[in-house]
């Protein structure tokens, strides 16, 4: 074979670091205060260890992101997060049931040296979550410690899906950045909150119905900013206008189509076979396309509010400004 008669260290220069060597430098740059792209299977993030308030400064600071927005602790396994916050019965039930997986827990919290005053924005509960991708999961293992970890965008924009995307977004500010391939699922974690009644704080890739067959009824996000923090106006926003529930695109826009796409200019499906979790999946690459396209805006179909789309049309309302 032609690869036995080429010189072998010539295949050594030219291969790409080792994926363990290359986990070893992500959790070193971790612990030396620095800033790692992960993949999860939501979406990327941009990582800093969760106890150093130096380090979390600096992820704010990359995103620019207002530190009032408190960040999301990642975690290996309910075991590590057990230390870090309060699990009552419910939280252990739906940890037991999502965890690895899309679903963010707020609890009260527990030692509050693992995640520090800034990471927390100063509340006296903290998110967790064990994400499912396996570079991730070995990251947090050979770490051993939580990490914060909010999506890998600039502030305000649309959350990197792709390794290209979130290197875009915020990789200058990376010391180490981990290709995991696209994300699987597009959208953000579920964030439910367990601090007086269930509450559902962010809708996401387990539906409303997956949690209350395990927690019960779901009670609203308080109108209360300070409690819910992220639920901001103008989020996962692009940068041209956004016109939802669109039957057709208008002269000059772009379109976003439910359902297989019509042969139009700057048109793309979300899902031509009116799958959910395919439209979640493409939803923001398909802003992101859209927005380079050189349209006046985008226009974006009617998407049925049941199941994943409760997530899809949060996001797609966020982005549009409708959200106060
Ligand atoms: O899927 C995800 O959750 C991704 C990946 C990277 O894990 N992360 C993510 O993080 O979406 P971020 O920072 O973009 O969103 C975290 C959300 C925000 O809406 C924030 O306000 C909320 O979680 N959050 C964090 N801690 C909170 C707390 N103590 N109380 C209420 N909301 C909290
Ligand atoms: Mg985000």
């Amino acid at each position: 074979m032609a690869a036995d008669r080429s010189d072998p260290r010539e295949g050594e220069r030219q291969r790409p670091p080792d994926g363990e060597a290359r986990l070893a430098r992500a959790a070193a740059a971790l612990r030396a205060g620095g800033l790692v792209i992960l993949p999860t299977e939501t979406v990327y993030g941009l990582a800093a260890d969760a106890a150093n308030p130096q380090a979390v400064a600096a992820l704010y600071a990359a995103k620019g992101r207002p530190s009032f927005n408190p960040l999301i602790a990642h975690v290996a396994d309910v075991a590590a997060a057990r230390p870090i916050a309060r699990f009552d019965a419910r939280a252990e039930a739906l940890a037991a049931r999502f965890w690895p997986g899309p679903l963010t827990l707020v609890l009260p919290i527990g030692d509050p040296a693992a995640v520090c005053d800034l990471a927390r924005a100063g509340l006296d509960t903290v998110a967790v979550r064990a994400p499912a991708h396996p570079l991730t999961r070995r990251l947090l293992a050979l770490f051993g410690g939580p990490v914060a970890a909010p999506s890998a965008n600039r502030s305000g924009r649309p959350s990197p899906t792709t390794f290209e995307d979130a290197c875009a977004e915020t990789g200058a500010a990376a010391a180490e950045a981990l290709d995991g391939g696209p994300c699987e699922i597009g959208l953000e974690s579920t964030v439910v909150a367990l601090v007086d009644v269930p509450r559902l704080l962010r809708p996401g890739a387990v539906t409303r119905a997956e949690l209350e067959a395990v927690a019960g009824p779901l009670a609203e996000a308080e109108a209360d900013a300070r409690r819910s923090p992220g639920r901001l106006a103008r989020h996962y926003a692009p940068d041209l206008p956004l016109r939802l529930d669109a039957a057709q695109p208008w002269a000059g826009e772009a379109f976003l189509a439910f359902g297989p796409a019509t042969s139009g200019e700057r048109t793309w499906s979300l899902s031509p076979s009116r799958d959910l979790k395919e439209a979640a999946a493409n939803l923001f690459s398909c802003l992101r396309a859209a927005d380079r396209s050189g349209a006046s805006g985008i226009a974006v179909a009617p998407i049925p509010d049941e199941g994943l789309g409760e997530a899809i049309n949060d996001r797609l309302r966020r982005a549009a400004g409708f959200v106060g």
